[in-house]
């Protein structure tokens, strides 16, 4: 998928695990009109064979990035992915925004995009911000899915949000939501690469005797990191931890090591 000549007004990438990112990328293309999301797992190979993906925006366009918060940093999918990324046209470009998807707190994710994007295209972000959706980290201990109270309580304060989020992005109108949080040196300069190079690997996933080798988990992997071999889920060994596989699994039959059995579920159902 190289080479991408967008003729809409606006273009939005977007990554996504559990569908959360992929749902506000969405909604906001609905309500901009005028414009194409893409999926950044669409350019996986390109990634992977660590070739450039050259764009080009169309004349006074707009360019967004839908992204879930991974360690209060980039889901490394979109970090490599804006390592990548070459802008043929950067200087006719209006208006950068990204939104940031967390299930708290953002940490410095805003700014390892802006460093990219500065330092790969010289660009950086005109409008930025935040939006909570339910959590899906659970492969730790200490971390799970949100009460369904919260949940709902996220899901329909988002629904407020987006419409304020797209006339911010459309109209300039004030909306300034980063929700940061707290030590966000610690977690976003030191947290995150300690997580990045120590808890990415899939080895503690496995399939349980409920598997029915639907091949869900499969087809769901952004980064084609599973492949059936006998009917059962095997892990390559490139996981990046969206967590798109232990949540879609229907059977809730996909575990990791002793940790998730009693953990909950989620992923963004309409
Ligand atoms: C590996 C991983 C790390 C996460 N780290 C954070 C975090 O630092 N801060 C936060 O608020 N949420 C964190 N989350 C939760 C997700 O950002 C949140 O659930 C998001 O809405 C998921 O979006 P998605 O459904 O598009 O993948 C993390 C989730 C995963 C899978």
């Amino acid at each position: 998928m190289q080479n991408k000549s967008i003729k809409q007004f606006i273009m939005i990438f977007y990554f996504s695990g559990t569908g959360n990112s992929k749902h506000v990328a969405q909604t906001l293309s609905g309500l901009i009109g005028d414009n194409e999301v893409i999926n950044i797992a669409d350019f996986h190979d390109d990634i992977a064979n660590k070739k450039d993906v050259k764009i080009t925006v169309k004349n006074d366009g707009f360019l967004g990035f839908v992204s879930p918060v991974h360690s209060w940093g980039l889901a490394l999918t979109v970090k490599r992915f804006l390592e990548r990324l070459r802008i043929q046209n950067p200087q006719s470009i209006k208006k950068i925004f990204s939104v940031f998807v967390c299930g708290d707190t953002c940490g410095k994710a805003m700014e390892m995009m802006n460093e990219r994007l500065k330092k790969y295209n010289n660009i950086q972000l005109d409008f930025y911000c935040s939006v909570q959706m339910p959590n899906n980290y659970i492969v730790m201990k200490g971390f799970g899915t949100d009460p369904k109270e919260l949940e709902q309580q996220k899901l329909s304060k988002a629904e407020i949000e987006i419409p304020k989020i797209a006339d911010a992005i459309l109209n300039g109108s004030e909306y300034k939501n980063y929700v940061i949080g707290p030590k966000p040196f610690l977690k976003g300069r030191i947290i995150y690469p300690l997580f990045m190079k120590f808890t990415l690997g899939d080895k503690k996933f496995f399939a349980d005797n409920n598997c029915n080798g639907c091949g869900l988990c499969e087809k769901t992997c952004p980064e084609k990191n599973i492949k059936l071999e006998n009917n059962r889920p095997k892990w390559l060994g490139h996981c990046v931890k969206c967590l798109a596989c232990i949540h879609r699994c229907p059977k809730t039959a996909i575990q990791y090591g002793d940790i998730t059995q009693t953990m909950g579920r989620y992923y963004f159902k309409k």
